[in-house]
This record gives C-alpha cells, sequence and structure tokens, in this order.
C-alpha cells in the first residue's frame, strides 16, 4: 500500500543533496539554528551532538562554544548538506566538530555520552520518532538536555491538506508535521521516552507568500515519512485532488490574503 521506506529515505537525500547554497535560501534557517543553540545554555567542555546537522549551520558555533575541551557530532543523510558543512569547518579551522554520514536512525553511538542533544527543522523527517526519542534518552548523560524544533499545526497549509484528502477520498494524511504539530503532542511523546522537564516555546519562522511556497506544490510528491497514502489514488484522482486543494488555498487567500505565517515550536527536555 505504501511506498518502499527506503525510496522514501532515497527523496530525502536527493531533496536536500540538490539544496547547494542552503545557508542562503534567506535568513529563516540560519535564524532557526541561532535561536535554538540559544534556547539551551551550552558549557565549555560539554560533549553535543545535532541530529541531521545540515551545513552546521547549529553544529558550527556549538562546536565553537564547547572548544576547546568539549566536542560536537553532527550526523546527516546527505553527503551535499556535509560537504557545505566541511567546507566551513575547514575555513574557520575547527578542529572539534567530527560529521558522520549517516542516517540518525540507524547511527550507532555509545549510551549517555552526550550533554546535550539537538535536532534542528529535521526531526519531521524521521519515520520512527518513538524510537529516536528513546535512543536520544538513551545517549544522552543524566541530566543532559534534548532539545529540538517543529513546525506549528498552522505552518505549511497541513491542515488544508489534510481537509481535501478526508473530503474527497476519506484518506487520513499522515502529513510530515502531524506526529508533532502541537505542545501537546510533543510533550506526550517525550515523557513516553522517559523525558521529564518539558519546557516549549512559540516563535514566528518565516512569512512567506502562500502561492510561492506550499499553494501549487503536489500533494503526492510532498514526503510521507510513514507512507504515502496517495501513491495508490489514480492520476485523474491525483489531478482532481490537486485542483480541490488550489481551490481551498484560492479561497484561503481571498479571505485572509497572500502572507503566510509559520510558528515553529522550540522544545527542550531532560534526562
Ligand atoms: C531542513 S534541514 C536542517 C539542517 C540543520 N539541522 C539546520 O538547522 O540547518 C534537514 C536536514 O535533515 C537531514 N535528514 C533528514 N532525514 C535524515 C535522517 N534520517 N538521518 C540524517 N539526516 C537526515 C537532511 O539531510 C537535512 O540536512
Amino acid at each position: 500500500m505504501f511506498n518502499d521506506r527506503s525510496d522514501y529515505k532515497q527523496q530525502v537525500i536527493e531533496f536536500f543533496d540538490r539544496r547547494t547554497a542552503y545557508d542562503r535560501e534567506g535568513n529563516s534557517h540560519p535564524r532557526e539554528a541561532k535561536r535554538l543553540l540559544e534556547y539551551v545554555p551550552i558549557e565549555s567542555g560539554q560533549a553535543i551532538l545535532d541530529l541531521a546537522t545540515g551545513t552546521g549551520l547549529l553544529a558550527i558555533p556549538a562546536a565553537q562554544k564547547v572548544a576547546p575541551d568539549g566536542s560536537v557530532i553532527g550526523v546527516d543523510i546527505s553527503s551535499g548538506m556535509l560537504a557545505q558543512a566541511r567546507k566551513k569547518i575547514k575555513a574557520e579551522g575547527i578542529n572539534n566538530l567530527e560529521l558522520i554520514e549517516a542516517d540518525v536512525e540507524s547511527v550507532e553511538l555509545a549510551a549517555e555520552q552526550f550533554d546535550i542533544i539537538f535536532c534542528c527543522s529535521a526531526l519531521v523527517y524521521i519515520s520512527d520518532l518513538s524510537k529516536i526519542l528513546d535512543k536520544c534518552y538513551h545517549w544522552l548523560k543524566i541530566g543532559g538536555c534534548f532539545a529540538f524544533t517543529t513546525p506549528d499545526k498552522t505552518s505549511n497549509l497541513a491542515e488544508i491538506r489534510i481537509k481535501v484528502c478526508r473530503d474527497l477520498f476519506d484518506i487520513d494524511l499522515p502529513h510530515i508535521i502531524r506526529p508533532l504539530w502541537t505542545p501537546q503532542k510533543c510533550r506526550t511523546m517525550l515523557v513516553q521516552s522517559g523525558f521529564r522537564d518539558v519546557e516549549i516555546e512559540s516563535h514566528l519562522y518565516n512569512k512567506s507568500k502562500i502561492d510561492e511556497n506550499y499553494g501549487s506544490a503536489r500533494i503526492e510528491q510532498e514526503f510521507y515519512p510513514r507512507g504515502n497514502p496517495l501513491s495508490n489514488l489514480s492520476e485523474a484522482e491525483k489531478d482532481l485532488l490537486q485542483a480541490e486543494y488550489q481551490k481551498a488555498v484560492e479561497q484561503l487567500i481571498a479571505e485572509k490574503g497572500i502572507w503566510q505565517e509559520s510558528i515553529n515550536l522550540y522544545i527542550k527536555a531532560f534526562k
């Protein structure tokens, strides 16, 4: 029924490998990484893990903060994103940041070795969220902190997509942001994995023109880390879905205007 999981991972790798100037795609990525880094107090000498580190927007300043005795490990599945990180690490002369090219869902790391684990703007791509949260708990030292960002419910026109799928085909769309899109959902999952003292803040991520971003993107071609039920639709059904979606987006623009604000949740929790 669903896409093969390895197809999904390949789709993620190709999508990020293509983004060869990631740091210059506007200022929202650097701003988000900076804010997440500031959200957690870091001390010199600490051991940090940055899951899905990308171009090192968070890992590089984190490595500078924990130097000279502390260190950072950054893991990412995209060689293209890591190549951009490597260039910056070399240019900045950083020697306490190790990059590992791997899927964070299968990477092997020792228990209780990190003071802080970050995952900025990437947890949504993970297929098995409970498992990765359990692993983060396992990798953290007692008292360690796990901190991540994730889009809230109002982002990416997710609710409109879910509604048109339900109205047209009675499909309950497993939208990529859904499992963590409210503070309550984040808190519940973290507590289930053993975390305590969960803190959550909301911040504006981005203000962008609806039609330039999500307004015309094909729903069935989006990322579905837990399987894509739309892949079973016929081409005619997919076109119908897209047409209904575009109608709903046009109605939204008529009612609320062209600008869409995306809100991000900033979460930290302790072991
Ligand atoms: C939006 S970027 C964020 C990068 C970086 N954390 C930042 O804040 O700039 C998402 C990153 O997640 C990575 N990614 C997605 N799924 C992954 C996985 N299963 N394992 C490792 N990295 C993954 C992508 O390659 C990409 O670099």
